[in-house]
């Protein structure tokens, strides 16, 4: 499946958090997509997922443009969206959140299968969600990004605030994803590991891209990243230092 925005402005009442974005994430790609906290990174995923409706431009799934359809419409579609904080119901057990992900035609096997990518959930089958610890909660939500077989997957800081070992095991889930073919819009904090697994990367400051381009341009110019990051960040007031 492949994604186009084309020239997308989005806001929240009168303030404007996405300027004249067009992006594009071709089909089996996985895209990263960088930048400063309130960047706009976020906004850009609900943008594509529906969650947010652009104020202009148009959002295209293979050429078709869906900038009206709502959010439950896009996922039937093929677009999951993974949200920042664990997209499981936590009242629910692990057993039933997976069930609850697989999609009717799943084959028997598929849950299984999915348990297999992250074998740490198999003794939690029994206990309620919102008791998994916060690196199990993610590979439950990362458990339904696999089982609803979309084409196209929005990941929006899923590593967030894990240990290395288990941030390490999502990003071999997420190279197994692009294996199967899936396109993928990755948001990411570990820059270094999203620039190994991604085809195209993109940075956002202050809600316009700065740079389209390959990783490998990045991953060997640590003044580029400086310069957008530091750009983006130098009107902030930085927390917890006094100058
Ligand atoms: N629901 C909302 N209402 C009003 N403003 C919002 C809302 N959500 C986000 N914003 C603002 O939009 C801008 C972009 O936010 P967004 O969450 O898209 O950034 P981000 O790049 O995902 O940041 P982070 O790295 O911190 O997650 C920020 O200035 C933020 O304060
Ligand atoms: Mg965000």
């Amino acid at each position: 499946m492949r994604l186009d925005l084309d020239e997308v402005t989005a806001a929240y009442g009168s303030t404007v958090v996405l300027r004249d974005i067009s992006l594009s994430v071709p089909e089996g790609q996985v895209v990263a997509l960088l930048g400063a906290n309130g960047a706009g990174k976020t906004s850009l995923l609900k943008i594509v997922s529906g969650l947010l409706r652009p104020r202009r431009g148009r959002v295209l799934i293979d050429g078709e443009e869906l900038s009206t359809v709502p959010s439950d419409a896009r996922a039937r579609l093929g677009v999951c969206h993974i949200t920042e904080g664990r997209s499981i119901f936590p009242h629910l057990t692990v057993g039933d959140n997976i069930r609850l992900f697989a999609p009717k035609r799943a084959s028997p096997g598929a849950v299984e299968g999915a348990l297999d990518r992250f074998p740490a959930l198999r003794p939690c089958l029994p206990r309620p969600a919102g008791s998994l610890s916060g690196g199990q909660q993610q590979m439950l939500a990362l458990v339904r990004a696999y089982l609803s077989e979309a084409p196209l997957v929005l990941f929006d800081e899923i590593s967030m605030g894990l240990a290395p070992v288990v941030v390490d095991e999502i990003f071999e889930f997420l190279a197994g994803l692009r294996r199967a073919g899936r396109s993928l819009l990755v948001v990411e904090q570990y820059i270094p590991k999203a620039l190994a697994l991604a085809d195209v990367v993109y940075i956002l400051a202050k809600g316009r891209l700065v740079y389209a381009g390959e990783p490998a341009e990045l991953s060997g110019s640590a003044e580029i990243m400086d310069h957008y990051f530091n750009a983006a960040e130098s009107r902030r007031p930085r927390e917890g230092i006094s100058r």
